[in-house]
């Protein structure tokens, strides 16, 4: 295979493995951009709750009057959910984003090499985890790289581009080319713990963790500290509910292990919060209680 065989327009066929908080979006914008799309779980009632979301969030762009009625029934057209994997073999890129555990990720990716074609290419949504290992575990740790979109997908501009050691250029710039047909941002940063987004976001979300542990203030004052006093757009408290306590728990343990500096040590009542299975907005609480 030559680089030239890496053209964006080759890129129409995604499969999306994992399709819980982001998986679920991922699928959504690619539909959008009028890609087919499979999205896969393992889980089935995950998979109908997907596909609520996206029709959920279609709607909304449906009233906003930035989407047609039309355009939302050929988005959902162009949407199918599977339980098995094998239907990922005719795909032309397979974006993961499933829980974010290494040992998992890599025993998905070894099956998937297998199963796919080696012109299929590999992206993976971790937060935090090296694209340089999961692509070594592969036979196409050339045409392996990160994708991390932002949470909720459809409506964030930025996707994160994470090249591992080994990724191609050709590699490279063809997801390049593709995350701006998703009329994204693009941004590119080498492979290191948390890459650029987490390894700031993550330590800010902890550090206001640590001030309710200690009793600085409750929730709600910390969170308002940040939105009126910063301008952010959602406290970092109810932003760590809405990411999943358990992926902000395993994102600091990824900086804390990949540097070896105590100041990345996960907040006691982030371990607790996620041993407690309050896990945030999916399971229904989080430092927040959630219908
Ligand atoms: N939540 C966020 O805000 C956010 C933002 C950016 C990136 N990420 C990353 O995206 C990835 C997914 O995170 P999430 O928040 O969507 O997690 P999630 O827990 O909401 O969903 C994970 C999904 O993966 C499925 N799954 C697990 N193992 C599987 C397997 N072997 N085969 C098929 N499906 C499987 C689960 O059933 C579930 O539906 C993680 O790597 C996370 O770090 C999350």
């Amino acid at each position: 295979m030559t680089t030239t065989d890496f053209s964006p327009d080759t890129l129409n066929t995604i499969g999306v493995l994992g399709a819980g908080t982001m998986g679920h979006g991922i699928a959504q914008v690619f539909a959008q951009s009028g890609l087919t799309v499979h999205l896969v779980d393992n889980q089935p009632a995950q998979l109908d709750t997907a596909l609520k979301a996206v029709d959920r969030s279609l709607g909304k762009f449906v009233e906003k009057g930035k989407l047609t009625s039309e355009q939302h029934s050929d988005t959902l057209s162009r949407l199918h959910i599977h339980t098995d994997i094998d239907v990922l073999a005719g795909c032309d890129l397979v974006v993961e984003a499933i829980t974010e555990n290494e040992a998992v990720k890599i025993d998905l990716f070894r099956k998937l090499d297998a199963l796919c074609p080696a012109k299929t290419l590999f992206a993976s949504n971790t937060s935090a985890i090296s694209l340089t290992r999961m692509a070594a575990a592969t036979s196409r740790p050339d045409r392996f790289m990160g994708m991390h979109f932002m949470n909720p997908v459809p409506l964030m501009q930025l996707v994160e581009l994470i090249r591992a050691l080994q990724t191609s250029d050709a590699t490279f710039n063809a997801i390049k080319s593709l995350s701006e047909r998703l009329g994204k941002t693009p941004i590119e940063v080498r492979d290191a713990p948390g890459f650029v987004s987490n390894r700031i976001l993550m330590p800010m979300i902890n550090e206001a963790i640590f001030t309710l542990y200690e009793g600085v203030a409750e929730a709600e004052a910390i969170d308002s500290v940040m939105t009126l006093g910063m301008n952010h757009p959602m406290g970092p408290l109810k932003l760590a509910d809405l990411i999943g306590l358990d992926t902000c728990l395993f994102i600091m343990k990824v900086l804390y292990d990949g540097f070896k500096d105590p100041k990345y040590r996960p907040c006691p009542l982030l371990t607790q919060m996620v041993d407690a299975g309050y896990t945030g907005r999916k399971s229904g609480r989080g430092f927040y209680q959630y219908d």
